[in-house]
């Protein structure tokens, strides 16, 4: 398994596994173990790759088998939830700081592929892409769906993300997250 930063000829592996799990295009028996919410095109993953170094992905035997996006707060404020995070940030603190864009970033969405969920890789792909971006920003900011109950365990119980915030938007309730990037995950037990 290896992980890095993705470029742009890894673009259609990440959409084709995007595209197994997005909210709009999952399998009825996928979304018990969770969903992503947002949709992207070929253009806005190209814009991520090479203007924020923010796609960060798991390959095994060629195939791009799990990523994570990371960006800044103005990749993200054209869709209308990361407006929303934004207009409430400086409201919230975290890590004895009031948040803001400059730091803070927006992690997520994650996605690992349903053969190798369980396996360790969450970690390993978490603390890869945290590591790309500590040397920017403090603070990462994520939010999950409360519906994606195994999403939640993942980050609380696993990764240490704490609550917040919650909030509703079209009719959805989610819960905002945060974690120091300068934490570095402790290595996964044998
Ligand atoms: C969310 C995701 C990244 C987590 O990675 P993962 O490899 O599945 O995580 P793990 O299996 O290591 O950890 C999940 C934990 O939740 C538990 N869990 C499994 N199903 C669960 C459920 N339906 N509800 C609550 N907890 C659940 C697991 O038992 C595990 O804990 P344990 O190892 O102590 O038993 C992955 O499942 C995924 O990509 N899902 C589809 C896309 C998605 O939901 N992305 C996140 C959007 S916010």
């Amino acid at each position: 398994m290896e992980f890095k930063l993705a470029s742009l000829e890894n673009i259609d592996g990440v959409l084709a596994l995007h595209q197994k799990y997005q909210i709009a295009t999952i399998a009825e028996e996928d979304k018990p173990d969770g969903f992503v919410t947002t949709a992207f095109t070929r253009e806005q993953l190209t814009q991520l790759i090479q203007a924020e170094h923010g796609l960060s992905i798991a390959t095994h035997g060629g195939q791009v088998v799990a990523y994570v996006m990371a960006a800044s707060w103005q990749f993200w404020s054209r869709w209308p939830i990361f407006a929303s995070m934004i207009e409430d940030l400086p409201a919230l603190t975290y890590a004895g700081q009031q948040l803001s864009t400059e730091n803070s970033y927006q992690y997520g969405p994650i996605c690992i592929d349903k053969a190798y969920r369980g396996s360790g890789v969450l970690e390993k792909i978490f603390d890869f892409s945290r590591e790309q971006m500590s040397a920017r920003y403090p603070v990462l900011v994520t939010f999950i769906n409360r519906i994606n109950t195994r999403s939640y365990t993942a980050h609380t119980q696993k990764l240490g993300l704490e609550v917040i915030h919650e909030f509703e938007f079209n009719n959805n309730h989610y819960l905002e997250l945060a974690y120091e990037t300068s934490k570095r995950l402790p290595p996964a037990e044998a």
